[in-house]
């Protein structure tokens, strides 16, 4: 049985200029720090070109010094979770655009969820991605946590006051994941997954 600590990156999503991201993120983090070893990997930082290679010849050069630091990473995490607001009823290309770049990082690993936005608190990006992870042979799991209408939930210090519903959310999808990570990996390390 797998008893050490497992590997979660934790894919920002956004790279909207202004963005409430990197307070969602660090909400999310100060709940996740001693249950896995984190890895944060900010989208906006990425410089992931959108023209996706062609077969033959494979990336340029300077995608390919971007997918060599990139890539690895996701290949290391034993999980995901994926923080998301949500633009026009899904979520922001920038992290659609990660997916399709990749496709044996996400096999067979299990992926969760921190969401945020209007009145919706980024369900409906939750409920897509869900079905762009089945495509890749992830496991999303069942518990999320949803910040909606997020500005009327902030402290005084501008960061995210959050509710007792949230931690204990957060508590619960963390659970999951390890759950997953840990019956996953083992999995893993016994017969290769049939994709
Ligand atoms: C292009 C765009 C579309 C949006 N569409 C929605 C939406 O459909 N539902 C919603 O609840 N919020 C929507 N919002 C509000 C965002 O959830 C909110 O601006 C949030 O702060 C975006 O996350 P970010 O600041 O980390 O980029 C939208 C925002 C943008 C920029």
């Amino acid at each position: 049985m797998t008893t050490d600590i497992l590997r979660l990156a934790v894919l920002v999503s956004s790279v909207r200029q202004g963005r409430f991201a990197p307070v969602v993120t660090g909400w999310f983090t100060a709940r996740a720090e001693g249950a896995f070893d984190l890895d944060v990997i900010d989208l906006a930082e990425a410089d992931l070109p959108l023209s996706l290679p062609d077969r033959e010849s494979g990336p340029d050069a300077a995608t390919a010094d971007v997918l060599a630091r990139l890539t690895p990473r996701l290949e290391r995490a034993d999980a995901f979770v994926v923080i998301t607001p949500e633009y026009n009823h899904s979520y922001p290309a920038s992290i659609k655009n990660l997916i399709d770049w990749h496709f044996t990082q996400w096999q067979a690993k299990p992926v969760g969820f921190v969401s945020y936005g209007g009145i919706s608190g980024g369900l409906r990006a939750v409920e897509h991605l869900r079905g762009v992870f089945a495509e890749m042979h992830a496991v999303t799991v069942r518990e999320q946590v949803s910040f909606a209408n997020y500005w009327e939930l902030l402290g005084e210090d501008g960061g995210l006051a959050g509710s007792e519903a949230a931690d204990t959310a957060a508590k619960t999808l963390l659970e999951q994941l390890d759950w997953w990570a840990r019956s996953l990996k083992e999995a893993r390390e016994k017969r290769p997954y049939a994709a």
